[in-house]
């Protein structure tokens, strides 16, 4: 039988680069997109082909899907950074919003699945934890921007499935980038003072749980809104506490503030999390405990 195509949307980043490898061994042929070069590893054994796109450029984006014919389309591709997106409202919604129309319009044409990657910030912060079909009434313009694509897929003629996931955390394959875990472990080992928000509380989710959580919806032709992310509710001096138990770092290197005291340009929703047992019942899925997921990344 034919493999099934997958495009990938973000394939560069932290999700992206899991997603591909994951999406591969599960026997899908799969399509990565990025804008600019590629920054994906090898994967030994795996094959994957990586086309360059900004998905902001309508008709590349939609040629690319229409010369692919994709059974299914993982869009993963965003500004995900809330503060750049206060910052940059035109470019957040043509990146966040505008270019999920164009993708959506192109899987409409093609009858091909459409999985939206999205976010706890589409809540208030006010009632957290929360299921999956709880008010969203997001507190900055990063919320309401996945949620404004979250409403254009739902309206949409696509089978789609919508994964909200939560503070992902782990070592991206191919280069750098700092996450709750490694900006904990960097700076107390460099004995540097750190302030750990313990008013605020998340559900963090390991990047290879979120991507496994993808794959079963892609196996199972899941359809609907799925929280994926862990199942510990914990407030960011808590996991900061757990990070520098697991090393053996200096803990009275960490001061607990409240959330107030960062200025930033993007309001935070205070209490989010996720119950995830629409996800464990129907899927199968199962993610790791904090403390296990620190010590898959350093293992
Ligand atoms: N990370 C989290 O804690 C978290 C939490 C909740 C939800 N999410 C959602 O999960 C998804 C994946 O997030 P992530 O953590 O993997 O983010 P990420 O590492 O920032 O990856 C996003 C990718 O999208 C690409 N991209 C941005 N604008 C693009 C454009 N115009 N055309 C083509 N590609 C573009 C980026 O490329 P460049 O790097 O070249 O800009 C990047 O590789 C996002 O939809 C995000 O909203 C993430």
């Amino acid at each position: 039988m034919d493999k099934i195509k997958v495009v990938i949307t973000g394939a560069n980043g932290l999700l992206g680069q899991y997603l591909i490898r994951d999406m591969a061994k599960a026997g899908f042929e799969v399509f990565a997109t990025n804008r600019g070069a590629s920054r994906l590893p090898e994967y030994e054994g795996l094959e994957y082909e990586y086309a360059s796109i900004d998905i902001r450029d309508k008709e590349a984006v939609q040629q690319y899907l229409f010369d692919i014919r994709p059974g299914i389309v993982i869009h993963a591709a965003a500004i995900a950074q809330p503060d750049a997106c206060e910052l940059n409202k035109e470019e957040c919604r043509d990146i966040n919003i505008n270019a999920t129309a164009y993708i959506i319009e192109a899987a409409e044409k093609l009858s091909a699945r459409l999985i939206y990657v999205s976010t706890d910030f589409i809540f208030n912060g006010d009632g957290g934890p929360y299921r999956e079909d709880d008010l969203p009434a997001p507190v900055n313009f990063y919320g309401e921007s996945k949620l404004a694509s979250e409403e254009i897929v739902q309206k949409s003629k696509t089978n789609w499935a919508i994964v909200r996931t939560i503070l992902v955390y782990g070592t991206i394959l191919s280069g750098t980038r700092s996450n709750v875990v490694t900006w904990v472990k960097d700076n107390l080992e460099k004995g540097n003072h750190i302030k750990v928000v313990n008013d605020q509380v998340r559900t963090p989710t390991y990047v290879e749980d979120l991507s496994k959580g993808i794959v079963l919806i892609a196996q199972q032709n899941a359809k609907g809104i799925f929280n994926i992310s862990g199942k510990e509710v914990f407030t960011p001096y808590e996991m900061a506490a757990q990070v520098a138990d697991y090393f053996g770092l200096d803990k009275s290197l960490m001061e607990k503030v409240t959330a107030d005291t960062f200025t930033q340009p993007a309001r935070r929703p205070l209490k989010t999390g996720f119950v995830i047992e629409k996800a464990e019942k129907e899927l199968g899925y199962k993610p790791v405990s904090f403390k296990e997921g620190i010590q898959k990344m350093f293992k």
